[in-house]
Order: structure tokens, then C-alpha cells, then sequence
């Protein structure tokens, strides 16, 4: 395993925080804290704020993504954004599948597998996240269900498209909970999806994805979970929030 052949890649999931001007804020503090990063660094924020978001981060080295898409590239959806529109304004990374859109609005590793199709053909960088329930660890399936995840949500994307896809297991008992996987659990999972990538790709593709961890990723416990071999990053959800600390884990990657 050499992390070397791959990025490390340190995103914030903002989830539903932030207004326009909170947002412009933020990004505005957080831009001069990561210019020294040695690692790609990634916002992810609502809908209404990636305007703002791109504005204040032009000239720095913070990337702005999204926080989901739709599959279809318009049409009668209600209440949905396509990744087409996504590229259209300058966008190039989207979080797919979070546990949370699997929690609370009914998505499925088949409607997971749709949008991270649609994102790939309109352009854009995906971070597919895959994690386990509590119950399910308990169970001891957890290895199961992130293969299971992983391969459902892969289907149909090819080994070239995989230089677009971030994976970001996320054990759902970690997330907002001050719960963290630790250093070897967090390695362990992350090495079986890169297994996974093998089985389906080759060791050379797996060998350059970039797999973060997630789930409660924060600024005193990043250091030793980003120096596992596995770990190649962070989706950071309460951490981002608060640009030191994000600041602070973007530093430990940057070593
Ligand atoms: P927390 O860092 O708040 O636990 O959230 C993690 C997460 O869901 C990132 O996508």
C-alpha cells in the first residue's frame, strides 16, 4: 500500500447549515487558515450558497462541491437540482449517497447508483459515501454492507471514471454522535472497500482511489486517523463548520 499514489482529500460537508452571507463568511476565514495546504481541499455546502461559496473561494485553493444531485438532467422534479445544472455553474464535486439522504429521504444503493451515474456524465468529481448502521456492526456485517454499497453504487462506472470517484466510508454511528471509529477500525474498513475497487477494477485503480473517512472527524482525533495507510482524507461534517478546526485537520493531512 502507498498512500503516495494517491490524493488526500480533505472535504466539509456543511449539510443544512449556513446562509448566503454565513457561508461567504466562513469561506472567506477559512481561505488564508488552508493556503499552505498540501492536500486538495473541498467545501461541500447547500444549494443557495454555492454562488456565494465559488465567489469568496476564487483565487484560494478551496474547491466547492455540492451536496447531492438527481439523475435526470431536468424535468419534472420538484425540489431537485441536476448534476447538469451543477457543471453549468462551475461546479466540480458532489457528495452522493450520504446516510443521511439514505435515513431521511428514502435513497436507495439503486437511486445512489443513478445519481452517481448522471454526476459522472455531466462532468463531475463524485465523493460516494458508504457506511454502516450501528446495528449492522453489532451484527458483525459491516464489511458486507460497505462491498455491498460500494458495488451497487459502481455499477456501470468505468476504470477511466474512476479517476472521478472519492470514496467516503462513513459509519452512520460515528456521524454527529462524538462517536469515532478508531484509527484501526476506520483503516480496516476503508482497506476492505479498497479491495472491493481491486475485485471490480484492478490494483492499480484501487491503489489510486482516494478513500476518506468520516464521522466525527474533528481536530483532535484527525492526526491519527489521516496516518493510517487506508485513510486518505476526511468528510468532515461539525469540524467544517468552524474553519480552525477545519483549518487544523487540513494541516495534519498536509504533513
Ligand atoms: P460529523 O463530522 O458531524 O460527524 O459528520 C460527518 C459527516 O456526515 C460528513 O459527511
Amino acid at each position: 500500500m502507498n498512500k503516495a499514489t494517491r490524493k488526500t482529500i480533505i472535504a466539509g460537508n456543511w449539510k443544512m447549515n449556513k446562509t448566503p452571507d454565513e457561508a461567504k463568511a466562513l469561506i472567506s476565514e477559512m481561505a488564508p487558515l488552508v493556503k499552505d495546504a498540501d492536500c486538495d481541499v473541498i467545501a461541500c455546502v447547500p444549494f443557495v450558497d454555492l454562488a456565494v461559496a465559488q465567489q469568496a473561494a476564487e483565487g484560494s485553493n478551496i474547491k466547492i462541491g455540492a451536496e447531492n444531485c438527481h439523475w435526470e438532467v431536468s424535468g419534472a422534479y420538484t425540489g431537485e437540482i441536476s448534476a447538469t445544472m451543477l457543471k453549468a455553474m462551475g461546479i466540480e464535486y458532489v457528495i452522493i449517497g450520504h446516510s443521511e439522504r439514505r435515513q431521511y429521504f428514502g435513497e436507495t444503493d439503486v437511486t445512489v447508483n443513478k445519481r452517481v451515474r448522471a454526476a459522472l456524465d455531466a462532468g463531475l468529481t463524485v465523493i460516494l459515501c458508504v457506511g454502516e448502521l450501528k446495528e449492522e456492526r453489532e451484527q458483525g456485517i459491516t464489511a458486507e454492507l460497505c462491498r455491498m454499497q460500494t458495488k451497487v453504487a459502481l455499477q456501470g462506472v468505468t476504470a477511466e471514471e474512476m479517476s472521478r470517484i472519492v470514496i467516503a466510508y462513513e459509519p452512520v454511528w460515528a456521524i454527529g454522535t462524538g462517536l469515532t471509529a478508531t484509527a484501526d477500525q476506520a483503516d480496516e474498513v476503508c482497506g476492505i472497500i479498497r479491495d472491493v475497487i481491486a475485485e471490480l477494477y484492478s490494483t492499480e485503480v484501487a491503489e489510486a482511489t482516494t478513500i476518506q473517512y468520516g464521522g466525527s472527524m474533528n481536530d483532535a482525533n484527525a492526526e491519527e486517523l489521516l496516518s493510517k495507510v487506508n485513510v486518505d482524507g476526511g468528510l468532515i461534517g461539525g469540524a467544517s463548520l468552524v474553519a480552525e478546526k477545519f483549518a487544523k485537520i487540513v494541516e495534519f493531512a498536509s504533513k
